[in-house]
């Protein structure tokens, strides 16, 4: 008998790893997927309650009001938006629609862990470029592109190190690009960034026949939980992944729970500003740490990514267990090359202050 057999580029993929959550005795300081701390505006908590009881019907296939609202927002197209299972499901298709078998997609080494299951679900390959200090570097990726690149995933800022390039970087990328390889500008982390330098990609993606962007409600939105993203891009990007969605990819709750938090942008306000105070607490207690052999990496997201020596008694890996042994869970990620470092989600106040204490006492013990 013979079973079936998967695709050989389906079998290649190594599965997606979620950062660790809870489960143990006591509390958890759950640091380690880099979700809002702050919890979600309670608009959009009531509307995702009042939505639930219509769940006899399928939701609005096009999720026509959430993209008048984004669109709103934002002062985009309505047409030219495209809302998705979260940003991933969009990520995921747009490989799909733009690169196959014998095709290529470059993405920055140390980048996000879905970028090459994108394409190798495609059957693409994925050809990472090597980073300069965890930040993109435009001129190994522009040295990448073969005749067979058909799309570069960049994440401004970049997960999991939380490096930003600013707007001239990201321009000269797209200079630097054939007119057919499609440039995808992830902004998951947008929202956080208060710097006239940064670009978002929505000029781009308005202005360029081969950008498109990507936008989450998982992170400063706080509606990890709900799965909704959306794209904004050229109107031929955006028939293509009409094309191959889920017919019903976003839910009524979601929708619901996604149009009331663009509302409420005093929440969204007050959680850029606490992580940015939050995120500078961290980072200069990790700088204070020096002398031990730590090193914050600048972010300009909601997480950190430390440094930590290679060797001896204060490794990442054992920071990792010493800190999981508090039920603190931050995120080791050897596979992605970052053995020597943890990435840390920035907590509340409170979360920052029981995590700073644990890497004092992690350095003090050893
Ligand atoms: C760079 C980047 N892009 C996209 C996502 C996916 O977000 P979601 O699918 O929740 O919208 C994440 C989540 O961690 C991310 O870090």
């Amino acid at each position: 008998m013979t079973a079936p057999r998967m695709k050989p580029w389906i079998e290649a993929i190594h599965a997606y790893v979620p950062g660790r959550s809870g489960g143990g005795a006591g509390r958890t300081v759950k640091l380690s997927s880099n979700e809002n701390p702050l919890g979600t505006s309670p608009a959009a908590l009531a509307a995702m309650r009042a939505a639930a009881d219509g769940s006899n019907r399928y939701p609005d296939a096009a999720s026509h009001e959430l993209r008048d609202a984004i669109a709103a927002l934002h002062g985009l197209e309505a047409d030219r938006v495209v809302c998705g299972t979260g940003s991933d499901e969009l990520l995921q298709l747009l490989a799909q629609a733009y690169a196959g078998p014998g095709d290529e997609v470059l993405y920055v080494h140390r980048g996000f862990m879905v970028y090459p299951i994108a394409a190798q679900r495609a059957g693409a390959t994925p050809v990472a470029a090597p980073d300069r200090d965890y930040t993109a570097n435009v001129d190994t990726l522009l040295a990448s592109v073969t005749p067979r690149t058909r799309l570069v995933y960049l994440a401004n800022p970049n997960n999991p190190t939380g490096t930003m390039i600013d707007r001239e970087e990201v321009e000269r990328l797209h200079a630097g690009l054939p007119d057919d390889v499609l440039l995808v500008l992830d902004s998951a982390y947008a929202e956080y960034i208060d710097d006239a330098a940064y670009e978002d990609g929505i000029a781009m993606a308005r202005k360029y026949e081969n950008v498109v962007t990507t936008r989450t409600f998982s992170k400063i939105y706080g509606l990890a939980a709900a799965r909704v993203g959306w794209a904004y891009g050229p109107a031929e990007v955006i028939a293509a992944l009409n094309r191959i969605r889920g017919p019903f990819n976003v839910n009524s709750q979601a929708q619901a729970a996604a149009i009331a938090a663009l509302s409420d942008q005093e929440f969204v306000d007050r959680c850029r500003r606490d992580n940015a105070e939050q995120r500078a607490r961290l980072t200069d207690a990790v700088q204070a740490l020096g002398n031990h052999g730590l090193r914050p990496i600048p972010s300009a997201a909601n997480f950190v990514l430390v440094e930590f020596p290679p060797e001896g008694a204060l490794t990442a890996e054992r920071a990792n267990e010493f800190f999981t042994g508090q039920g603190i869970l931050t995120r080791w990620l050897p596979s992605q090359d970052l053995a020597h470092a943890l990435r840390i989600s920035v907590g509340t106040e409170d979360e920052t202050g029981i995590v700073i204490h644990a890497l004092q006492d992690f350095v003090g013990q050893a």
